[in-house]
């Protein structure tokens, strides 16, 4: 059994728990995740790691109520214990020395993306991080990124396309200024559609552009196939291979997002979800 050891709530319907997962802490990389069970009856769902402490043994991961497991989740307290705490699973993110590296987060990956700032920051690569949150509210983590990036961001909007917009506005000035202020990569840690977007946006200028996909998975390990996609015209298993992958090269985002979004009923729908299936904003 693994222990939850802290839980706080960081906006209206957003939670970090604390994990005391020793294995899991030791191993860790940045872009990496875990998958738990709560207790006999849950289900095996996805989570990226948005912190660790080795020495305490201690795992951190932010989540977004939508479903039946996150709200179970959000009930739980310091002091309950989850079945099952698997991790680290996937590859570990890209986080070479690259140059100026761009960004764009909305929802979980306001945290998650952290470790991968981090180790992007050491690597001595001038940050620009531009955040995505419907509204002021909902925007969280904001003292992490204002530490670690160069020049932070806010695309703050409306729900649905306007949100989108504020965001791809942002990116937009950014590109018209390429190549004087040159951009060497970006990261995109947000909603399916965004990240696709983003990759469609960032093609003309040949700009790599890493999207953190997150296809249903089930066991994690590459075995069941749930969460397979087509990359560079090759199927691609998102837990083994990714679940970073080159943006240019995903030739399957409408099966990805149909896929998605099989497991999304209405209750999903009244959230505003800007993609109903991807649980972001
Ligand atoms: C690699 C990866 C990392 C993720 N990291 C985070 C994170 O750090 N924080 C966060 O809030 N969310 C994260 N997610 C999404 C998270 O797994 C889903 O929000 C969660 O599974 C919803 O479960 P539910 O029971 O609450 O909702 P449900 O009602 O069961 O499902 C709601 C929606 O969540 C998605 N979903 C459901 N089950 C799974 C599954 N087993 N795998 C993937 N998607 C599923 C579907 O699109 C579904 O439409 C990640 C997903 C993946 C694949
Ligand atoms: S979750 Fe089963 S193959 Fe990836």
């Amino acid at each position: 059994m693994y222990s939850i050891v802290e839980h706080e709530v960081l906006a209206p319907r957003v939670h970090r728990l604390r994990v005391q997962a020793p294995v899991v802490a030791e191993k860790a990389k940045p872009g990496q995740f875990v998958i738990l069970i709560i207790d006999e009856k849950g289900e095996r769902v996805p989570f990226t790691i948005s912190d660790w402490d080795s020495e305490a043994g201690t795992v951190d991961f932010v989540f977004i109520e939508v479903g039946k497991t996150t709200q179970q989740l959000a009930t739980m307290q310091p002091g309950d214990q989850l079945l099952s705490f698997i991790g680290p699973l996937g590859r570990p993110a890209e986080v070479g020395q690259f140059g100026h590296v761009v960004s764009v987060l909305s929802g979980y990956g306001i945290a998650a993306m952290v470790p991968i700032l981090k180790a992007l920051k050491d690597n001595g690569n001038t940050l620009t991080t531009i955040v995505q949150a419907p509204d002021q509210d909902r925007l969280f983590g904001q003292k992490p990124l204002e530490e670690l990036s160069d020049t932070l961001i806010l695309a703050l909007g409306t729900q649905g396309d306007g949100m989108m917009e504020s965001t791809t506005v942002a990116m937009r000035k950014l590109l018209n200024q390429h190549p004087k202020r040159r951009i060497d990569r970006v990261i995109a840690m947000c909603s399916l559609c965004l990240m696709r977007v983003l990759s469609e946006m960032t093609r003309p200028y040949a700009i790599k552009t890493m999207v953190h996909l997150t296809p249903v998975m089930v066991d994690g390990t590459g075995m069941c196939g749930a969460c397979r996609l087509s990359v560079g015209r090759t199927n691609r298993f998102a837990c083994v291979h990714g679940p970073e992958f080159d943006g240019h090269e995903v030739d399957g985002w409408e099966v990805l997002m149909a896929r998605r979004c099989t497991y999304a009923d209405e209750s999903i729908l009244q959230q505003g979800f800007q993609c109903r299936g991807c649980s972001q904003w």
